[in-house]
């Protein structure tokens, strides 16, 4: 059970046990002769019984996929295909295989055949050719040119059996399966070396001119055709028949009944055969239908190619009526069968009532049992989080032959098939890492980088061959497990870019182990145009040497621009030590924050007379404490939906979190169950009321300020995502909360709604879903799952508003422009900023910086978590956009004060950059610049 359980097709496996249960009820339920049958009508219609009284079922347990479902049409329906008009086609890459598995019983001889009738009607720039196989031992090709039917014979070696299509040209395609196990009367394989199959070339019922006989006829439904008189030499061939009632054939009775015959000899000739040397074995069915002929009287001689198999042959030699004769011939191209009576000795000529002729092939050993079944449930592991993952789609039958799963390197030694690399990199892939990964036994490199794994990163067994892991860039969590660190044949370690993982230093002391996290580079860098046309030089010029240099520098460069925290920052990420540049102050120092009586607070805030705001801690008043400190104080509406818990929350963070670019907390109060939060208060209000709101309409927000303000939120949000050895999320980035302070300087504020992200132990899908429509996280809010990079889609939307001066959501305008990020994304990939730029600033940015935080945007924004960068990677981002402005106002400056230029007292104004070609600026410039960050202080807060 548990291999076959292991071993389905993909599509069963969230429904493993269901399909277990459906295939032993549809073998229960049917009767006893058809046990074991499984006939499957692809695309088909269910719980069909045909004529045959065998029921069919649909393929849609391996494949509930409909797009591939084509109708073909038939000239008559016959009874060799029962008249199914569907064939599914696999619209597959080269090479690729796709697999139905079957169940089977170790060491059961079965027949199994495919159908696949071709259809014109859906014919494809290519016409299809494809490898049937049985397990991975191929046993016929199919191409276009008509009807085809493939059939073999094999002994099941393992509890399910594979039937694969492997694409070669063209859409793979099939129409109907049958397996039927052979019951104890079948003796193709006995005597055989159990490591062969039976191909079957063809089965012919002599002296039939009608139906082909099947099951129920044939309990092992073998298709008995009548013959194709083209292979029969046709001299004087008689068809004979007589009615038999019993035989100890191991041939149906109807077939034995009709016979052909002739005076003096007759020959059956394949021309067709594959030309190279095979091996063929042809079963030859005798039945003496005419009882005047006594022992002695139809002698005759058995000839394969000219060579005599079998002299003076008498079928009631032995007394019997019936004979049956198996021949093994090694053949190349072309068979000639040849039966002549013994002249001068036999008074009849020969007769023969049916024959098989089967071609042996090699079984083709597949992949490491022990592997195939840990691999299968690795698969599992991965669907079950990620049903429509198309790489995982692609692993269809046996991982490693005749080609390996897309992601998988094998090995072939001593006789057998080994799996030794994983490469799961950038696939988009969610949930935890399967934990049988660490059973594939001779694995020597694992990398699932790249994707947006969670949870912990499993242990592995000492006996693990691992040289070289990959981890990176996921979302991780917990404690590197010491039984992977200490692998005895790691040498290469990069768990860099998972914000949860805290990895103890003293486990590195192993110097062998180098932790490298300098491959860092994001999969989905937000420059796509970039990307493609760096792709497109490298493709198609990499025979000019100077520009495949160009192209290496120009790909270096970029790659080089996503790294995250480097290795070694991380591994000290335990130590509470954070990879911030910009800030030296120690964030584990103690930091005493002042406690405040209800008075104090009534006093400072003249009995809450100044509203300043409502957050969702509660309202928010403006105060002045006695030493003259302007501040913001929150107090806890008692209809609030958050509890004390928020407060101890915050509380707790913020006694130990200082940072220039967060509001610190000065103080709080907690008497008589008022819960209150003493800050500084921030004069220049909030980005949101500067970009849109009524501050916004006194004064446009100049775009290098712009830039500052996100740099500094960018940077404190940075910080709390590499906060000592815990990652904080924020939980609610917003404009709103990202507050100037005299200087313009960004803080970002209220903590009201973070918590430390999840830890070991904690569950982070049972946390509800927070924060505030249109900066909401698609994917957190469709799977629950908060982490890091929910953050930085919200600071995404945030740089949407800084970009364009628009709110998020606002239901008021166009229905198509309520979404910012729906609104814009559009425009960004079509490169056409200048549409999304705040009119306001029009003509006052460097294009190259507009176009490096537009970037930047769009990369938060992306819906799959993974690609999007982290926090330290937006940071850089911001940093270089900043520099290119400054740079640019620093150049126009100097061009101003040669005098050369007067652009109307403006000494900002775009300069027109590739990629996109900025308008020339407005007519009318705006304010005067440079600002004086000073001089902005003295705007009133709102
Ligand atoms: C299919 O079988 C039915 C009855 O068994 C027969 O009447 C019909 O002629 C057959 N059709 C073909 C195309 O052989
Ligand atoms: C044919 O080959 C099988 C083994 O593959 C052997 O058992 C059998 O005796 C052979 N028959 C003849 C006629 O050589
Ligand atoms: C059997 O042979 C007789 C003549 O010997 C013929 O009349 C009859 O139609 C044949 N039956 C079949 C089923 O071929
Ligand atoms: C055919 O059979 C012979 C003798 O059994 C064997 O030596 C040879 O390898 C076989 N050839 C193929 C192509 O299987
Ligand atoms: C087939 O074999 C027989 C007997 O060896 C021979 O007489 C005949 O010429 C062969 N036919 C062909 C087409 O080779």
């Amino acid at each position: 059970m548990m291999g076959m359980g292991g071993r389905h097709n993909w599509r069963l496996t969230s429904v493993d046990s269901s399909i277990l249960c459906l295939l032993i009820l549809l073998v229960q339920s049917i009767p006893a002769q058809q046990e074991g049958f499984i006939s499957i009508k692809c695309c088909g219609g269910k719980g069909q019984t045909d004529s045959s009284s065998i029921t069919w079922i649909s393929d849609d347990q391996w494949y509930p996929d409909e797009t591939g479902c084509q109708n073909i049409a038939r000239a008559s329906p016959d009874n060799y295909t029962t008249g199914h008009d569907k064939v599914r086609y696999f619209y597959i890459g080269n090479a690729e295989k796709r697999c139905y598995s079957l169940p089977t019983t170790p060491d059961h001889d079965y027949l199994i055949r495919g159908t696949f009738p071709f259809s014109n009607t859906v014919l494809g720039s290519e016409s299809p050719t494809f490898d049937v196989l049985v397990g991975v031992t191929p046993i016929g090709l199919v191409d276009s040119s008509g009807e085809s039917q493939v059939e073999s014979i094999f002994r099941a070696t393992d509890q399910y059996t594979d039937f694969c299509l492997v694409q070669e040209t063209g859409d793979p395609y099939i129409s109907q399966i049958e397996l039927r196990p052979l019951y104890d009367d079948s003796s193709y394989l006995d005597g055989k070396d159990s490591a062969v199959l039976l191909k079957l070339v063809d089965r012919v019922d002599l002296g039939n001119s009608g139906n082909t006989i099947r099951f129920p006829d044939d309990p092992n439904d073998r298709l008995w055709t009548s013959p194709d008189t083209e292979r029969v030499s046709l001299s004087a061939i008689t068809a004979i028949n007589n009615t038999i009632s019993k035989t100890a054939a191991k041939v149906p009775l109807k077939v034995l009944e009709t016979a052909i015959t002739n005076e003096y000899s007759f020959q059956f000739l394949y021309i067709d055969l594959e030309t190279r040397d095979c091996n063929y074995t042809i079963f030859l069915h005798f039945f003496e239908l005419d009882d005047n002929v006594r022992p002695g009287q139809r002698v005759f001689d058995i000839y394969l190619n000219n060579e005599k198999q079998k002299a003076n042959f008498d079928i009631r030699e032995k007394g019997s009526n019936y004979s049956e004769v198996a021949l093994n011939v090694t053949a190349n191209g072309s068979l000639n069968l040849t039966l002549a009576r013994v002249e001068n000795r036999s008074k009849f000529g020969p007769i023969l009532n049916a024959y098989e002729i089967m071609q042996i092939r090699k079984w083709v050993q597949g992949t490491n049992q022990r592997d195939v079944r840990v691999m299968d449930r690795v698969k599992d592991g991965l669907l079950q989080q990620n049903k429509e993952n198309k790489k995982l789609e692609g692993w269809s039958g046996d991982p490693c032959q005749p080609s390996s799963w897309d992601g998988l390197a094998c090995h072939y030694s001593n006789g057998s098939t080994i799996i030794t690399k994983l490469d799961i990199s950038s696939s988009q892939l969610l949930g935890q890492i399967p934990t049988m990964i660490s059973q594939l036994t001779y694995l020597k490199e694992l990398n699932l980088s790249n994707n947006g794994f969670t949870g912990k990163i499993p242990e592995f067994p000492r006996s693990s061959m691992l040289t070289a892991v990959d981890l990176s860039y996921n979302d991780l969590s917990g404690s590197l497990p010491g039984t992977l660190v200490t692998l005895p044949h790691l040498t290469t370690l990069n768990f860099g870019c998972n914000v949860h993982v805290s990895a103890d230093p003293s486990t590195f002391n192993r110097s062998r182990v180098t932790t490298d996290s300098r491959e860092c580079a994001r999969p989905g860098s937000p420059s796509k145009h970039n990307r493609v046309v760096i792709a497109i030089v490298c493709g198609s010029f990499l025979v000019a040497a100077a520009v495949a240099a160009a192209c290496l520098w120009l790909c270096r460069k970029k790659l080089g621009t996503w790294q995250c925290m480097n290795g070694k920052q991380l591994l000290m990420s335990k130590g509470a030590v954070y990879s911030i540049a910009t800030t030296n102050e120690d964030p584990l120092k103690t930091i005493n924050i002042q406690m405040f009586t209800l008075s104090q607070i009534e006093n400072a805030t003249q009995k809450y007379k100044t509203l300043i705001g409502e957050g969702g801690f509660g309202s928010v008043y403006r105060g002045t404490l006695s030493d003259g400190t302007d501040v913001a104080v929150k107090v806890r509406s008692s209809t609030s939906t958050q509890g004390t818990k928020e407060f101890q929350n915050e509380l707790n963070l913020f006694s130990a979190i200082r940072h220039e670019n967060l509001v610190p907390l000065i103080g709080y109060c907690s008497e008589s169950d008022q819960q209150i939060l003493v800050y500084p208060f921030m004069s220049n209000g909030s980005l949101q009321d500067r970009l849109y709101g009524e501050a916004s309409k006194r004064k446009t927000l100049d775009w290098p300020t712009r830039l500052s303000i996100a740099l500094g939120a960018a940077r404190g949000l940075t910080f709390l995502h590499t906060f000592a050895e815990r990652c904080i999320i924020h939980r609610d980035v917003k404009s709103s909360n990202i507050l100037l302070d005299h200087s313009m300087n960004a803080k970002v504020a209220d903590f009201g709604f973070s918590k430390y992200a999840p830890q070991e132990g904690d569950s982070g899908a049972s946390l509800e879903v927070r924060g505030t429509a249109g900066y909401l996280d698609p994917e957190y809010y469709s799977t629950q799952h908060l982490t890091a990079k929910s953050d930085v889609f919200s600071f995404g939307v945030v740089l949407l508003e800084i970009i364009s001066g628009r709110e998020p959501l606002n239901i008021q305008r166009p229905r198509n422009e309520w979404s910012l990020v729906e609104w814009a994304k559009p425009y960004i990939r079509e490169s056409r900023i200048d549409e999304i730029v705040d009119p306001g600033i029009k003509g006052g940015y460097h294009a190259e910086a507009m176009w490096r935080v537009v970037e930047v945007s769009l990369a938060c924004i992306e819906t799959f978590s993974a690609y999007r960068p982290c926090m330290p990677d937006i940071v850089r981002e911001l940093e270089d956009a900043l520099i290119i402005e400054n740079n640019a106002s620093e150049y126009m400056k100097s061009l101003d004060s040669i005098g050369g230029y007067s652009l109307g007292g403006s000494n900002r104004f775009s300069i027109a950059m590739k990629p996109p070609v900025l308008p020339p600026p407005p007519p009318t410039p705006p304010e005067p610049s440079p600002v004086n960050p000073q001089s902005m202080a003295s705007v009133a807060p709102r």
